[in-house]
């Protein structure tokens, strides 16, 4: 069996397994697709019995249904679990945010979360009276400690002007590297722990799918494919040809050691600098087994460096711009 570890989360004195549950595929089929409640419940006590004690969901996930399946499935080991969970930008205003964080303790049927995150920046609210709400609902033990998500320089520098934050939950897979230019520095500068999510991009990484068409339309809108395909809005020309090419080569280096490419990319992103937890979703059981196993995998300085090799190509096409979904003009990552 693998050994989980566990890194001590920025500041904080929360000590979270490196790899952290992603919540986000309980009750939401409209994104995921038909699923059985069950195989994600099972998926969840799998997790806990191979000591992941980090769980992430948020509000937005299934409009609450995530929270509450969360909830149901850990509410014998509330002692044992740390949970994350997060506020929508609309939801930042001091009145909304305290209705928003007691709806979220009520759906997980928990009266703390050890992480609030802000989801995304919030553009209306001054972040100084954000910041003091949350110490207000801080103090009063309904969260634990504060989070950031989707935060670039910029915002990372005004949020630590007003106030801390532990963690920093970013966009972050060997197909998708442009936190690297700039917002891994800045994280790591604050010491801000780095949580990466979506670090198979979405079962693109799993290898399993040949060709654009066969990838599910949901998970084919970000700056990777063609403004041409339903649902983008980023307007570029994505870069699908060199997705395909990339996935192909490293799927190759996968292979020659052996390894399932879904285990080598999860593997990478928790070699990287500054990365305390890998945020992965698991369907079932089964996924769930496969991605432990990059826990002790060791990948070595050289087939990191293969893997940056290939990446590279594909890195400097998205550039520092780390929102996956829209274009340098209207990134919401700044
Ligand atoms: N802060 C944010 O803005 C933000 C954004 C996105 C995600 N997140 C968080 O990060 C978590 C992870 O991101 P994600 O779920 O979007 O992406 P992900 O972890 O990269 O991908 C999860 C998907 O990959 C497939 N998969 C998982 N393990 C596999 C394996 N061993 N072999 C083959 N396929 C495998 C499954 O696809 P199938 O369903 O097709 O089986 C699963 O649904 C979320 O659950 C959420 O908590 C946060």
């Amino acid at each position: 069996m693998d050994t989980m570890y566990y890194h001590k989360l920025g500041g904080s004195s929360l000590n979270v397994s490196v790899l952290t549950f992603g919540a986000w595929q309980l009750g939401d089929p409209a994104y995921w697709g038909p699923d059985a409640e069950a195989d994600g419940v099972a998926a969840v006590h799998a997790a806990l019995d191979a000591g992941i004690n980090f769980f992430d969901t948020a509000p937005m996930y299934g409009a609450g249904e995530s929270e509450r399946i969360l909830g149901r499935a850990l509410a014998d080991h509330g002692d044992r679990v740390l949970i994350a969970t997060k506020v929508w930008p609309d939801q930042c205003a001091p009145g909304k945010l305290r209705a928003a964080c007691e709806a979220s303790l009520q759906r997980l049927g928990m009266d703390r979360i050890d992480l609030y995150q802000i989801h995304w920046p919030c553009r209306d609210v001054p972040f100084d009276d954000v910041y003091d709400e949350l110490r207000r609902l801080e103090e009063e033990g309904k969260i634990r400690h504060i989070g950031v998500s989707n935060f670039g320089p910029t915002d990372l520098e005004a949020w630590t002007a007003t106030g801390y934050c532990t963690s920093n939950q970013v966009g972050y897979n060997l197909l998708f590297r442009a936190v690297e230019y700039d917002i891994v520095p800045a994280c790591r500068m604050r010491n801000i722990a780095i949580l990466a999510y979506m670090p198979l991009m979405q079962g693109i990484l799993s290898g399993r799918w040949k060709s654009v068409e066969e990838i599910p339309v949901n998970r084919r809108r970000t700056r990777h494919f063609s403004a041409s395909r339903e649902g983008t809005r980023h307007g570029e020309p994505g870069a699908e040809p060199l997705l395909l090419e990339t996935l192909t080569r490293l799927g190759q280096v996968a292979e020659n050691i052996d390894e399932p490419l879904a285990t080598v990319a999860l593997a990478w992103v928790l070699a990287q600098p500054g990365v305390a937890s890998a945020i992965v979703g698991a369907r079932n059981p089964v996924q769930l087994e496969r991605n432990l196993r990059a826990i002790s995998l060791s990948l070595g300085v050289e087939t990191i460096e293969q893997l940056n090799l290939i990446t590279e190509p594909l890195r400097r096409h998205f550039g520092a711009n780390a929102d996956m979904w829209e274009n340098d003009a209207n990134s919401r990552i700044r």
